[in-house]
């Protein structure tokens, strides 16, 4: 086979009806200034951070689906904060702080349970799943009434399957907060994905660094050089909206950093035999397998029971990567869901928690597992795996902080395929601006 030129993206061009649009948003001006490493090292920034933005924003609390029925709640936390999710009797969801108002305590644990009312193991204050007082022990020792009518409520919401919570009480609607990429995911229909895998790892290094990791393809060829095999790290359309990102990586196709292929790289082998095509009897060129995958995909999808008619061609093999500010990472596929949440510590800027959710489409209700996967939790001494590309990324987050936080370090100089970190710490800026001290950014 002759060396071959991959320059070129062929994009879809026409958005199915209902689809998630594909139009490149023009790039907004963002400069091209050093970001303040500070932004990754300092305890102050971390403060500032918490009362800008982390208590600001609409915040992931977890899968609708988990609090289905009545009574079923769920417990997350935020840096210093731990919130309770839960659905009343009244079918209705509502979120609260996870603090007992009598004498502070946490009222659950982390996680996921069904129950009728929420006891506090302290002295046994006991508030409805509505978060109001069911009863206090001895009540004739408070002369002065209760302190409140329950628990502090929080405002709550669910968008694409996804229940989110916020801090602040006069945050904006979420429909408005998601806007314009609210309607982007209808299409996958995730409602019809159910969690393989639900787990949080430890990783030592800022929630930044890991964000960042999610949001460029510069680092493939260095880090994920396997993958210059599979994907085209270069021709990325990258749109920025006002507060969120993406990019889409065509996948099923070799990178423009490969000079030369002369057969069909193992990796694409995969591709095609995932999809049902038998590699050996492939006989259309090497750049024509994106297509032929994304055709026989389409042409399948009906026989054997998936619904991908609001799917454009283009999202049966690539990568739609969003960012949903300020910590969520969406790779989203036409048969599954990647979704990592990066949260904070709640003292220390050089550690966070790394959360994965993978969800898969499920046809056939025969597949659904048994039991939801548990939650686990790994500390970094766990030195748990998370798959190979996954594992490269990890692998260098505690790296990429100790550097940060040497004196040769000044901060991060970024190029143009890593415009999306640019324009997060745009984003940054605007909450810090509108929320933080005059002098906040005085860097
Ligand atoms: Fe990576």
């Amino acid at each position: 086979m002759s060396e071959r030129s991959y320059k070129t993206v062929v994009r879809v061009k026409e958005p199915v009806s209902k689809g998630t649009p594909v139009e490149h948003v023009p790039l907004p001006e963002l400069g091209h200034k050093l970001i303040p490493k500070e932004r990754y090292t300092s305890e102050e920034f971390l403060e500032l951070e918490w009362q800008t933005i982390w208590t600001k924003v609409w915040l992931l609390g977890g899968l609708e689906r988990d609090v289905a029925e009545p009574g079923d709640y769920l417990c997350t936390e935020i840096g210093r904060e731990s919130v309770i999710i839960v659905r009343g009797q009244d079918n209705k969801l509502r979120a609260f702080y996870n603090v007992c108002p009598h004498r502070g305590n946490r009222l659950v644990e982390p996680g996921m349970d069904q129950v009728d009312s929420f006891v506090c193991s302290y002295h046994g204050w006991e508030y409805g799943t509505n978060g109001r007082f069911v009863s206090i022990p001895d009540r004739e020792l408070f002369p002065q009434g209760p302190p409140c009518a329950g628990l502090t409520e929080i405002p709550c919401d669910t968008w694409n399957n996804f229940v989110f919570f916020s801090l602040n009480p006069d945050v904006m609607s979420l429909a408005e907060y998601m806007a314009p990429i609210a309607g982007h995911f209808e299409p996958y229909h995730f409602d019809r994905m159910t969690v393989v895998r639900d787990l949080t790892v430890e990783w030592g290094c800022n929630w930044k660094t890991s964000v960042d990791a999610f949001n460029e393809t510069y680092h493939v060829a260095a880090t994920h050089p396997q993958l210059l095999w599979y994907l085209n790290d270069m021709d990325v359309q990258i749109d920025c909206y006002e507060r969120h990102s993406r990019y889409l990586v065509p996948f099923g196709m070799v990178s423009p950093k490969i000079e030369r292929v002369p057969e069909i790289p193992p990796p694409l082998k995969v591709m095609l035999s995932d999809a049902g095509l038998d590699p050996a009897s492939y006989e259309g060129p090497i750049d024509g397998i994106r297509k032929a995958v994304q055709q026989h995909l389409r042409e399948k999808a009906a026989e054997e029971g998936f619904d991908y008619s609001d799917l454009n061609d283009d999202q049966l093999t690539d990568d739609y990567n969003y960012l949903v500010f300020p910590n969520l990472t969406f790779n989203t596929h036409a048969d599954h869901l990647m979704l990592f949440r990066h949260r904070p510590h709640a003292t220390d800027p050089n550690q966070m928690y790394f959360d994965v959710w993978m969800l898969h489409y499920i046809v056939d209700e025969d597949e659904l597992p048994e039991e939801r996967p548990r939650h686990r939790h790994f500390t970094a001494a766990d030195r748990k795996s998370l798959g190979m590309v996954i594992d490269q990324d990890g692998g260098n987050l505690p790296k990429v902080q100790q550097g940060m936080n040497s004196a040769a370090f000044q901060g991060l100089w970024l190029g143009d395929l890593e415009v999306r970190l640019r324009h997060f710490h745009k984003t940054i800026e605007d909450y810090i601006q509108e929320y933080g001290p005059e002098d906040a950014l005085n860097e």
